[in-house]
C-alpha cells in the first residue's frame, strides 16, 4: 500500500492555488479525485473530456479530469508524487538502517562482555525481540561431537535437540543458508512441535563457513516474514555467532583450567590417603553455603577454586609430619600450620588465581582473631575463607583420622555450635546447620 496520501500531498505542497491558476489560464475545468472516488479538488467551468490517472508504479493514487491542456498539470503532479515517494522511501531506508545499526551496536555492547553461551543466547533473543515480530524464538547450538542441534535459549523455555539435517532448522544448519518457510504445513521437512506455528524464518550462526548453530523465529500466522526480515536476522546472526563461539572457547578454557586445578589438588590427597575425597566434600559444603547466603556467580566461582585448593600448601609440608599417625608435637604442628602460607606462595604466580589467594591463606583464621597465619578477626577474614573454615572443620570432624575415629554428624554439628562466634562466623554456622539439617531430612 502506498504511503502517499494525494489530498494531503496537494495541500502540503500548496498545489491547489497553482492548479487553479493553470486551469484559469487555459480556461479548462479540472477535477481531482482520490482512487476511491472521493472529490479532492474542483475548479474552472470548462469541459472535462479527458481522464488522466495519477500513478505511482503499478498503483493508481487518483484521477484528474480535464481538457487537453490539463496534461501539463498531470506532468507536474506525477513529478511531485514520484519525488515525494523517493524522499519518503529514502527517509524510511535511512531510519531502518539507523535502527539496524543501533540494534547491532546494542547487541555488540551487551554480548561481548558475556562469557556464557546460554546468557549470550538470551541476550540475542532480547535484541531480536526489538526488531522482529515473532510468537516464538530459539537459539540452537551445534554439538559437533553428537551432530545434534541443542537449544541454548528459547522464548518458551523449551529445550530439545534435533539432528543436523533434520527439520527446517537442521536443514538450514546443514546447508548453511538462511530460509523463510511461510507455510510450514506444505513443507515436508517440517517437524511439528508443541508450539503452533505457520511461518518460520531460520538463519545459520556461522564463523566464516563453519556453522555453529541456528536462530529460529516463528509466527502462528502464515506469510509473515519477508526477504527484508531474513536479511535483518542474518545481519544479527553474524556478531551473535562470534559471541557464542567466544563464550564456548572461554567455557572450554575454564573447564581445562578447573581440571588442572583439580589435578593439582588431587596430588596432595594422593600423599595422604586419609584425606581422600576431603577436597571434593569441602568444595561441595562451601558451595552449598555460598549459594544459601546469596553469593554471586563470580563469588561462587572464586569460592569453588579456593575450596578445591585450600590445602594445596601441604605439598610443602614434610612427609614425616604430614603422614604422621600419632599426634603432632608443638614444633611439628607449627610446621603443619605453615601450609596456609605455602598455599598462598605456590598459587600467587598464577594470575587467574589472584582473587582466591585470601581464601586459601586464611582458611585457618578464627572469627575471634586467635587463628593463623595473621590472626585476622571477624570481617577482616574474607567471606570465602570464613566459609571454607566451617566446611573444612565439619568434614575433618566427620572423617576418620589416623589418630581418631570420626565424631559423627551430630557431635560435629554440636562442635560447630560450640565454636560459633569464637572459631567460626556465627551467621555462616547457622546457615550451614540449617542447610545440612534440611539435607539430612531429605537424604
Ligand atoms: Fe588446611
Amino acid at each position: 500500500m502506498s504511503t502517499i496520501n494525494l489530498k494531503r500531498l496537494l495541500s502540503k505542497k500548496k498545489l491547489i492555488p497553482l492548479i487553479k491558476n493553470i486551469a484559469s489560464l487555459y480556461k479548462e475545468g479540472v477535477t481531482i479525485r482520490a482512487s476511491d472516488g472521493t472529490l479532492i479538488f474542483e475548479a474552472g467551468e470548462g469541459a472535462r473530456p479527458v481522464e488522466y490517472p495519477l500513478t505511482l508504479g503499478d498503483e493508481t493514487l487518483g484521477v484528474v479530469c480535464g481538457g487537453e491542456k490539463t496534461a501539463e498539470i498531470i506532468d507536474l503532479l506525477n513529478y511531485i508524487i514520484s519525488s515525494e515517494y523517493e524522499k519518503k522511501t529514502l527517509a524510511k531506508e535511512t531510519l531502518d538502517k539507523y535502527k539496524e545499526i543501533t540494534l547491532l551496536s546494542d547487541l555488540g555492547e551487551r554480548i561481548t562482555a558475556c562469557l556464557n553461551k546460554r546468557q549470550v543466547a538470551e541476550l540475542i533473543i532480547e535484541e531480536i525481540r526489538k526488531a522482529i515480530k515473532f510468537d516464538g524464538i530459539s537459539v540452537m547450538y551445534l554439538n559437533r561431537d553428537t551432530g545434534m542441534l541443542q537449544i541454548l535459549a528459547s522464548s518458551n523455555q523449551a529445550y530439545f535437540s534435533i539432528a543436523l539435517g533434520a527439520g527446517i532448522a537442521g536443514s538450514v544448519a546443514s546447508k548453511g543458508k538462511g530460509e523463510i518457510v511461510n507455510d510450514v504445513s506444505s513443507d515436508p521437512r517440517f517437524i511439528p512441535g508443541p508450539n503452533p506455528m505457520s511461518s518460520i524464518m531460520c538463519v545459520p550462526l556461522k564463523i566464516n563457513d563453519r556453522v555453529i548453530g541456528v536462530i529460529n523465529v516463528h509466527s502462528v500466522l502464515p506469510h509473515v516474514y519477508s526477504a527484508k526480515s531474513l536479511k535483518l536476522l542474518a545481519t544479527i546472526a553474524a556478531p551473535a555467532a562470534i559471541a557464542i563461539e567466544n563464550a564456548r572457547l572461554y567455557e572450554d578454557m575454564r573447564e581445562t583450567f578447573l581440571a588442572t586445578i583439580q589435578t593439582l589438588a588431587a596430588t596432595i590427597e594422593k600423599r595422604d590417603t586419609y584425606t581422600t575425597g576431603h577436597t571434593e566434600r569441602v568444595s561441595d559444603y562451601s558451595l552449598a553455603i555460598g549459594k544459601s547466603i546469596g553469593l554471586t556467580d563470580s563469588q561462587l566461582d572464586k569460592l569453588k577454586l579456593a575450596s578445591i585448593l585450600h590445602d594445596i600448601g601441604k605439598i610443602g609440608v614434610k612427609d614425616t609430619i604430614l603422614l604422621k599417625k600419632g599426634k603432632l608435637t608443638d614444633e611439628e604442628f607449627a610446621e603443619m600450620k605453615k601450609h596456609a602460607e605455602y598455599g598462598h606462595e605456590i598459587l600467587s604466580p598464577i594470575a587467574q588465581l589472584k582473587e582466591i589467594l585470601d581464601g586459601v591463606k586464611f582458611h585457618h583464621e578464627r572469627y575471634d582473631g586467635q587463628g593463623y597465619p595473621d590472626g585476622l578477626k571477624g570481617d577482616e577474614i574474607s567471606i570465602e575463607a570464613r566459609i571454607i573454615a566451617i566446611a573444612d572443620s565439619y568434614d575433618a570432624m566427620t572423617s576418620d583420622r589416623p589418630y581418631r575415629k570420626n565424631l559423627g554428624q551430630e557431635e560435629a554439628r554440636r562442635e560447630l555450635v560450640r565454636g560459633s562466634g569464637t572459631q567460626f562466623d556465627p551467621e555462616i554456622v547457622e546457615i550451614f546447620l540449617k542447610n545440612s539439617a534440611h539435607k539430612g531430612r531429605q537424604g
